[in-house]
This record gives structure tokens, sequence and C-alpha cells, in this order.
């Protein structure tokens, strides 16, 4: 077997080997640290995951491309499985208001808000949004992220802006080498003309607009912002099972800000991830645990919504929930392509501990779009998206937050980010 790209001398070499299905309790705990590991792939696959030296069935050339791992970590490439990456526009004049406390279901309330986005991302041209989207890919791309889910959901009742929105992560899952995979969330606020008869749109989400973006084939998951004067728990159920019958898989906005019974919803559907939780009841996350729906945390989010309250993540992962981690990026309650910083506020913050927190934005985040088998470990089979840190070990990259600790990142089996540039 040939190889094109080895990484050698690698100080620790993380593979998080083990089966290809969200991980919890105590497979969590063993993540594959390989001390002196060497990885050899050919093209745009793994073919070997080891310590040492290569086996002499491994075959080098002329050709062959080698990196040094010395004081290095090596991980498999991040997924950031939530984030509402397509959207014009931004919302720093939000910032004195919450300063001054005012939540942010109220700013949302009064017209604001996510419809401040939806106004700006429907007088934006496809273009403007791509050229914006395609910024933040460079960014998240450049922290060591080399799969992303991205949301629709700045169009609401204007499906042509939805349709944009979806074309627009379409066109970069073929343009960049970060992979998108979409989630069409028309369901994000009630817009302003439906106020008075939420239910009209709810029958025009399920009627009009899923067949269509079925039939586009333009997404893979549907979400909802089931929520305290957003979408309620009924509404959120009958979207979901709707687009499950057009081929798309669940997620869902859950218990985000007022406790309304979200996980109890993603687990009697079996929602693929329930997002945020952070309001969540105890009943609600041991159904979760018990229907393997995968907790998809956003600790970005905790913090700038300054309402001091986090996902109770220790309890979620001691009962035996999978959980995800995720930016949330999007410009009202997390405007952050830094998944790295995510990982610290999940150690620091939430607890976790560093084989939790490498687990959550690795295989359980592939687990969190479906493709585990793919991604998400470096074994022998699986695509060659790696991530080489300039830290001497994974503590390390958590413990010295806030800052970027990428060395170089290989997606497919070619470098597309070295020496802080991306690659073409
Ligand atoms: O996940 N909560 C709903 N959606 C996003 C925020 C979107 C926005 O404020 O623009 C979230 O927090
Ligand atoms: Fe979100």
């Amino acid at each position: 077997m040939k190889a094109t790209l080895v990484i050698k001398n690698i100080d620790n070499l993380i593979t998080l080997k083990g089966e290809n299905k969200p991980r919890v309790k105590n497979s969590l705990k063993d993540i594959g640290i390989i001390k002196n590991g060497v990885i050899a792939l050919d093209g745009e696959k793994i073919v070997y995951v080891g310590e040492g030296e290569l086996p002499s069935d491994i075959i080098i050339d002329e050709n062959t491309m080698f990196l040094d791992g010395n004081g290095k970590t090596v991980t498999p490439g991040l997924v950031d499985s939530h984030t509402h990456l397509v959207h014009g526009g931004s919302r720093e004049n939000e910032l004195a208001m919450k300063l001054k406390g005012v939540p942010y279901l109220d700013i949302l309330a009064a017209g604001g808000g996510i419809h401040s986005t939806v106004k700006s991302t429907r007088e934006s041209t496809f273009e403007q949004l791509y050229n914006k989207a395609k910024k933040s890919l460079d960014t998240m791309l450049g922290f060591g992220v080399t799969t992303i889910e991205a949301k629709s959901g700045y169009g609401i009742d204007d499906f042509d802006t939805e349709l944009k929105q979806l074309e627009v992560a379409n066109k970069l899952n073929t343009d960049h080498p970060v992979d998108i995979v979409s989630t069409f969330m028309a369901a994000h606020a009630i817009p302003k003309d439906y106020k008075d008869n939420p239910d009209e749109f709810v029958d025009i989400i399920i009627k009009d607009m899923i067949p269509k973006v079925a039939e586009r084939k333009l997404a893979e998951f549907c979400d909802v912002f089931c929520e305290k004067g957003v979408f309620t728990i009924e509404q959120s159920r009958q979207i979901l099972l709707a687009a499950r019958e057009y081929g798309m898989e669940p997620k869902l906005h859950a218990d985000e800000i007022e406790p309304l019974g979200g996980a109890e919803l993603a687990a009697e559907i079996g929602c693929i991830t329930a997002d945020h939780l952070i309001a969540a009841s105890d009943t609600g996350i041991e159904e979760m645990a018990k229907n393997t729906v995968i907790a998809n945390l956003l600790p970005g989010t905790s913090f700038n919504l300054q309402t001091g309250k986090f996902a109770m993540a220790r309890k979620m992962i001691d009962i035996g929930v999978p959980v995800a981690l995720s930016t949330d990026y999007n410009p009202g309650s997390c405007p952050t392509e830094n998944l790295q910083l995510i990982m610290s506020f999940a150690s620091l913050i939430m607890k976790l501990t560093p084989e939790e927190v490498i687990t959550a934005v690795t295989i359980n985040g592939a687990a969190a779009l479906g493709l585990e088998s793919e991604i998400g470990s470096l074994e022998i089979g699986k695509q060659g998206d790696i991530v080489i840190f300039d830290a001497p070990n994974l503590e390390y990259i958590l413990y010295h937050f806030g800052v970027n600790h990428v060395d170089t990142v290989v997606k497919k089996g070619k470098i597309v980010y070295r020496d802080n540039k991306i690659i073409n």
C-alpha cells in the first residue's frame, strides 16, 4: 500500500479509536492516545495508524510528503455540528441592551434579534452571503474545524431567502475544503405576519416548504426553535415528523431558555440531537439517555446570553447521554467561529474532562451529523481529516485558552492550512 502523506514522531496521537457510534460513559475515558505515533494516508483515506516506525508494507516514494509531529498533539479534524453559518449583517447593536440585562427573548419579541438578521439576510445577495459565510468558514478551518453543520432560518416566511441560504451552503460545500451538512430551519422565529396565527405558518412549512426542500435535496436535517414565544412543543412535533416523512432527520433547539419539555420531545421523536438544553428537566435528560439522543451543548451561547446558566453537562454524561459540543456560531447568541474557545468553556465551566471534550468535538460531533462511519476518529479506512496542534498535550489546548493552537490542518489527505494560512 502506498502513502501520499505521512505524519511521524507524533508526541500525542489522539486517535479516538473505537466503535463508530456516539460514545457514552466509560467509552469516553479511552481516547486511544498513542505516544510517538505515526499515521499514513493514501489520497483521501487513512491507511495506517500506529506507534514508532511505519511497517514495510506501506510504500514510500519520491512523492510521499512527510510532516513532523515532534512536540505536537494530533487529533481528528474537529466537527462543529451546530452553526447558523449563512446570514447577513451583524448585531453588535444588541450589546448595550444585553449589558443592561434585557433578555434575549424580549429583544426577539420586540421585533429585534432573529428578526433583524432576517431583514439583513433578505436584503443580501447570494454573492454577499457567500462571501461573508466563506470568510467565517476560513476562520473555522484555521481553528481546526474540517466539517460543519449549517442551518437556514433567516428567511422564515420568505422561502426564497431560505433557499438562498441553503444554496449558499451547498455551493460552499463544493468550493471550500470544509464539508458542510445542511439543516432546514424556517421554524426559527414566528414571522410578524403570522403573529396572531402561527399555526398557519406551521402549515406552510409542512405543506409547501418541506416538500420543496426535500425535492431539491437541499438539506439532510430539519430543526425547530422550540421555545416560549416561538414554536410550541406541538408545533415542533408536527414540523419534525413531517420533515422525517420527507427524509430529513429531526434536530431540535430544545430548552435553551425556558424548560418547555424539548428534551422529552426530542426523546419521544428520536431526534438525532437535542441542542442547547440549558433549562432541560431531569426527566428529559433521562429520556434522552434511554433513546440515545445526542445532547449538542453550546456553552458559548450560555456565556453570551449572560444568564449565568449552563447545561448540566456532568449530569448528562454521568447518566449516559452522548454529548457533542458546538459553537452555535450565529450573529445573535454566539458570534464566534472559535471551537477551541468552546472546548475551553466546556472544560473550565462545565467541568468536562479533556477526554470528554475531545470526544464531543470529534466522534460525537460526527455522530451528531450521522457521519460517524466516515470521520471523527483516526482509523484505517476513515477520511484523512487531521489537525496538528502546536501543543505538547490535550490539556494544554484547553488550559491555554482563547488563542489558536493549530499548526496544520489536513482535509481529505491534503494540507489545507499551515503557517496561519489557507492553502489552496
Ligand atoms: O441557537 N435560538 C435560536 N437560534 C440561535 C440564535 C439565532 C440568533 O439569535 O440569530 C441559537 O441561539
Ligand atoms: Fe442555534
